[in-house]
């Protein structure tokens, strides 16, 4: 017999000012490196003009065999191994990607392979936002007191979708993963966000599916087309980002009772050195306190973010307890910034 919809006990109602905490991340990249030397002899460029007009030094690149799902899973087990939780302890994973092995979405494929049955898996898309986006999106999720522990990955792998003859973007990008676990937490670490979007400006940025049409039978025209590569206005963008991420974080820092001077480091989408430089000038937070490592990795799209943290954890620059400006910017156009503190 079906029960009656009201005769079911309510749910309980959800627990009131439950914190959120990040206590645990991890990364993984392809192992394939290539070097800006070796760049120019797929295009015509130059390690003196990426290195100094990006910083850019070197990327890693993913090789055929080499899956997203691959890297977003080693990723999640190390931040699981590090948050000291188990898979089956795990209620929800969000995949933040552009480049999922499957358009109806990897986060089912990552929850398999890292065996957290319990959990429920989607794919989320900001672009290089995606991360921020969604570790906002899981905070919501622990402070409803849905659920209580969550993973977000941002991974992708956009060497598969830059043009390989265009030099003014292949040059960019890298491919790599990084994943983070939030957890329900006495006290609240997530102090502040914000997210922003501008659709009118989607042109500036874009991994566009193009409709070819099919004629299906007479009357009856469908598209059948497909993505084409990443293009971009380089400029338009380098404005969008060093005006709206400044502004972002300065309202997050108001929003959260913080100044400037109280962020102990500033991590951002790792885009582009002189966009770091830029934004951190306009905040006047000192270079030693911005994360970069996109020297060694390039723009990896959502995984830049945790990429950067997980590499300044394990270094011992991040400590339990310091303060994190973090910002995501990219096509969209989205942008949005989060301050919290590392660990419980
Ligand atoms: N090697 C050598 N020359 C190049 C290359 C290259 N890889 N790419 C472009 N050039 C040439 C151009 O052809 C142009 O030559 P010309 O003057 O003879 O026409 C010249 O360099 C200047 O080109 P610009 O596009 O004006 O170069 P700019 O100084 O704007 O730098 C860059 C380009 C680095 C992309 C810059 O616009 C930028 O930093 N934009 C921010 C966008 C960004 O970082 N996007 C990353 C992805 S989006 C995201 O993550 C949000």
């Amino acid at each position: 017999m079906i029960p009656n919809e009201l005769s079911l006990p309510l749910p309980p109602a959800p627990p009131v000012g439950i914190g959120v905490a990040m206590t645990g991340c991890g990364s993984s990249v392809p192992e394939v490196c290539v070097d800006n030397d070796t760049l120019s002899q797929v295009v015509d460029t130059s390690d003196e003009w990426i290195a100094s007009r990006t910083g850019i030094r070197q990327r890693r690149l993913a090789s055929p065999e080499v899956s997203l799902t691959t890297i977003a899973t080693t990723a999640a087990q190390n931040a699981i191994e590090m948050a000291g939780v188990t898979p089956m302890d795990i209620d929800l994973i969000i995949l933040a990607t552009s480049s999922a092995d499957d358009l109806f979405g990897s986060a089912g494929r990552i929850q398999a392979e890292l065996g957290a049955r319990r959990a429920v898996a989607f794919d989320m898309t900001a672009a290089c936002s995606g991360f921020v986006f969604g570790m906002v999106t899981a905070a919501q999720f622990i402070r409803t007191g849905t659920y209580q522990t969550v993973l977000v990955i941002g991974a992708d792998v956009l060497s598969r979708w830059v043009d390989w003859s265009d030099r003014g973007t292949c040059v960019l990008f890298g491919d790599g993963a990084g994943a983070v676990v939030l957890q329900a937490n006495e006290s609240d670490r997530l102090l502040g966000f914000e997210l922003c979007s501008d659709g009118r400006q989607h042109q500036s940025l874009n991994l566009a599916y193009k409709p070819e049409p099919k004629a299906l039978v007479d009357g009856v025209t469908i598209a059948h087309g497909t993505y084409h590569p990443v293009t971009m206005n380089g400029q338009e963008i380098y404005r969008f980002a060093v005006q709206r991420v400044p502004e972002v974080i300065e309202k997050v820092l108001y929003r959260s009772g913080l100044t400037a001077d109280q962020v102990d480091w500033l991590l951002l989408h790792q885009a582009n050195q002189r966009i770091l430089d830029a934004v951190a000038q306009r905040l006047h937070i000192p270079l030693h306190k911005v994360i970069s490592n996109l020297a060694h990795y390039g723009n990896t799209s959502a995984a830049s973010i945790p990429l950067a943290l997980d590499e300044a954890v394990r270094q011992g620059k991040i400590q339990p307890g310091a303060t994190i400006a973090t910002a995501g910017f990219g096509a969209g156009l989205t942008w949005g910034a989060a301050i919290f503190q590392w660990g419980r």
